[in-house]
């Protein structure tokens, strides 16, 4: 077997270790960190949500992490390097290979309505720098300017014109497609080099000047955040919505990390490398995407912020704190550069699966299927855009998809590898080349738990919900 292995060079490979570890943390750390996450957790029970949250982590993701790094490299190592590819290697027919069309969907469905939230924030970004956002103390300002990129108001704002969105849109739209048809090592990973240190940067800066401001004590914002609120427990929802953003989060479970992972060899170390990813995403989410959005948009709202959506947080509420602070213009800029960066490293990651599945398919070359997806995924901007009257289009695709699709798929694949692959053979493939050891009983959590723990809230989910 191994004569069989060395002889197979993938066509794209990543440049370097580091490398890849910041391409797979570029794709984790988004707006899901610093948006979604902290919407989730105002609408989930506050606090309350932090407790399945980190259940979620330990038991699904950081689990499922491993598996999806270990199943992709021994998928790319044998010459695959799509979802449909690995599937019907580990299971050994071409039949599992419809298992995993929702790893395809997915990320190319996020991708849809991603780009028209990064290309809210470039705007946003740009706004601040020619000082067009400082408007003073004066919500109803905030709120229609909002509206306008939204294009959710009523008097026609249709594409978001009042704030040149579609520029914007343009814009993001192009950056994406160079990066993405350069290639992974080219485009991907360099661009992930350069990214995630200025992102580092740019929210630590954020976070000092939040943290200092006179409200932001543990009566406000930070008590909402990191204060229980045990009813919400006993809902299913939280804890479905709790591992929904646990996968969503850190790009597991849909075919992202197997992607990127099946460009990886021997000697590379998946154990280190996804729990180093993994860390990094924490650190976003819940020292940064936490201690900031929620936070400040508490000192601005009170206990309203739990019937705040999602985005009305960070484009809505969070301007009207910037508005208060001193060079609140500087620290409104580099809030939404750095979320621009956050979600141009994770949009970046959203359609390599199905660009590999359509070379592995179809022989279809990056440079035709990239412009290609282009097209469709633009189509489906505009159709999100269209629709985002009162954000229901984007809502009613990040559940459906987001969550409840991201959350089935998981489920599969922790069945595929727990019980097809089997752990045996995942536990000796993940320490090839490794210099760390997963502890025996994940592999049993991966086998036992991660199934019954998903389906009994989706169980109790639907049951409640009928
Ligand atoms: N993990 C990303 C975030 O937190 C979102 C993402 C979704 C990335 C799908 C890749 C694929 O924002």
């Amino acid at each position: 077997e191994t004569s069989e292995l060395t002889e197979h060079t993938p066509k794209e490979q990543w440049g370097s270790r580091i490398g890849v570890v910041l391409a797979v943390a570029g794709s984790a750390v988004g707006l899901g960190n610093f948006l979604r996450f902290p919407g989730q957790a105002a609408q989930n029970g506050g606090g309350a949500f932090l407790l399945p949250y980190f259940i979620s982590l330990l038991i699904l993701g950081i689990p499922l992490c491993w598996a999806e790094w270990t199943v992709g490299r021994y998928g790319g190592m044998r010459g695959f390097h799509s979802a449909p590819g690995i599937f019907s290697v580990i299971c050994r027919t071409p039949k599992a290979r419809y298992l995993s069309v929702f790893a395809l969907l997915i990320p190319l469905v996020i991708y849809m309505y991603y780009i028209v939230i990064e290309a809210w924030c470039l705007c946003y970004a740009w706004n601040y720098a020619t000082g067009a956002l400082m408007m003073g103390s004066d919500a109803e300002a905030y709120e229609s300017f909002f509206d306008s990129v939204v294009g959710s108001n009523q008097d026609g704002h249709v594409f978001g014109e009042g704030a040149g969105l579609l520029v914007f849109i343009g814009i993001t739209f192009v950056a994406n497609f160079i990066l993405i048809y350069r290639g992974v090592a080219k485009g991907i990973e360099t661009f992930c080099k350069f990214a995630i240190p200025a992102m580092v940067v740019c929210a630590l800066c954020v976070l000092v000047r939040v943290l200092t401001l006179p409200d932001s004590d543990v009566d406000g914002g930070l008590g909402f955040m990191w204060n229980p609120q045990p009813e919400a427990l006993l809902n299913p929802k939280t804890w479905l919505a709790a591992s929904g953003q646990i996968f969503f989060s850190l790009s597991v479970g849909f075919g992202v990390i197997i992607n990127y992972s099946s460009y990886l060899t021997k000697k590379d170390d998946v154990v280190l490398s996804g729990l180093t990813a993994s860390s990094m995403n924490e650190f976003f989410e819940v020292c940064l995407g936490g201690l900031i959005t929620l936070p400040a948009a508490f000192m601005f709202l009170g206990a309203g912020v739990a019937s705040f959506g999602t985005f009305a947080l960070g484009f809505n509420a969070l301007p009207n704190v910037f508005a208060q602070m001193p060079a609140g213009q500087f620290f409104g800029f580099l809030w939404f550069f750095m979320l621009f960066l956050a979600a141009i490293t994770s949009s970046l990651s959203m359609l390599q699966p199905v660009i590999a599945f359509f070379e592995e398919g179809f022989n279809l070359e990056r440079h035709v299927s990239t412009p290609f997806l282009g097209i469709i995924a633009l189509g489906g901007a505009f159709f999100v855009i269209y629709f985002s009257s009162g954000l229901k289009a984007l809502d009613t695709l990040d559940f459906w998809v987001g969550t409840l699709l991201i959350f089935v798929l998981a489920l599969i694949q922790a069945v595929v590898y727990g019980w097809v692959f089997g752990i045996d053979e995942g536990e000796r493939q993940a320490h090839i080349g490794a210099h760390i050891r997963i502890p025996r009983f994940v592999q049993y959590m991966l086998k036992y738990v991660v199934p019954v723990y998903l389906g009994g809230i989706f169980i109790a989910f639907c049951y409640l919900n009928v």
